[in-house]
């Protein structure tokens, strides 16, 4: 199938439900889903609040999309090195216009990383013990588990000690969706790809002790969703 604007809309409408529109600037490049829009302030504020970007670091988003988290992240949390990356060729070319066109001198060209991959078949590196954030929003419940448990796995290896692993989205507790509009939504995952879904924390806990990292806490976000707080031992 020939990829046309039409077909790569239906496409990338596939991947992200809630990307509607491309920018007027970057026609065909820059992506702009809303639900990033909405809660990339809220996102940047559990960061911050944990104490994040007040010195040098190095972070890594893993999954980055349209890249527009890790654009606001770079502007507003200067110190830090930002490095976006992710597997889809359109999300790398929409990132990459966001990357020129922010200017910003902390904000590396976003390379494509697979979370299934081991970080020995990442491009770019040396990986291990690289960060001091790994960053992921919105991979887990649309992707199959593997994804889940590579993340995990690439956050053990990535992460220098005492270094946060921070991811967001929608999630079971322990055995129970709420509310009734996530239920729906866990729904329609799964009729799209039975693989897909919310994941529920305490499988997360577990993933989590397994790959030497500790659950810190679990942050109430607004429209139903959590952000996720694991430290590396
Ligand atoms: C729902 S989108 C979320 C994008 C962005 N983080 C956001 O919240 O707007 C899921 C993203 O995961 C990426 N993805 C899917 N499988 C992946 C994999 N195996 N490794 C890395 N990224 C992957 C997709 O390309 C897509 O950009």
């Amino acid at each position: 199938m020939p990829i046309r604007p039409t077909n790569l809309k239906r496409l990338l409408g596939d991947l992200f439900p809630s990307v509607i529109r491309f920018s007027r600037t970057h026609p065909l490049a820059m992506l702009v889903a809303p639900a990033a829009e909405n809660n990339k302030h809220y996102i940047l504020e559990v960061l911050r609040a944990r104490g994040f970007g007040a010195r040098p670091g190095f972070a890594l988003e893993l999954a980055s999309g349209s890249g527009q988290h890790v654009t606001l992240f770079a502007s507003d949390l200067p110190h830090v090195l930002w490095q976006p990356s992710d597997i889809d060729s359109a999300c790398l070319a929409s990132i990459s216009a966001y990357v020129k066109s922010s200017g910003l001198q902390n904000l590396l060209p976003p390379l494509r990383l697979d979370v299934l991959q081991p970080l020995q078949e990442w491009p770019g590196g040396p990986w291990p013990q690289s960060c001091d954030l790994v960053l992921c929003i919105n991979l887990m419940h649309i992707s199959p588990f593997t994804c889940t448990q590579g993340l995990f796995k690439a956050a053990r290896d990535l992460l220098k000690p005492s270094a946060l692993l921070v991811t967001y989205g929608p999630y079971a507790i322990n055995g129970t969706i709420t509310p009734q509009s996530n239920v729906n939504f866990d729904a329609s995952l799964r009729r799209s790809n039975p693989d897909w879904g919310l994941r529920d924390v305490a499988t997360l806990k577990e993933l989590a002790k397994e790959n030497h990292l500790e659950f810190l806490e679990m942050v109430h976000m607004p429209a139903n969703n959590k952000c996720l707080v694991f430290r590396m031992q």
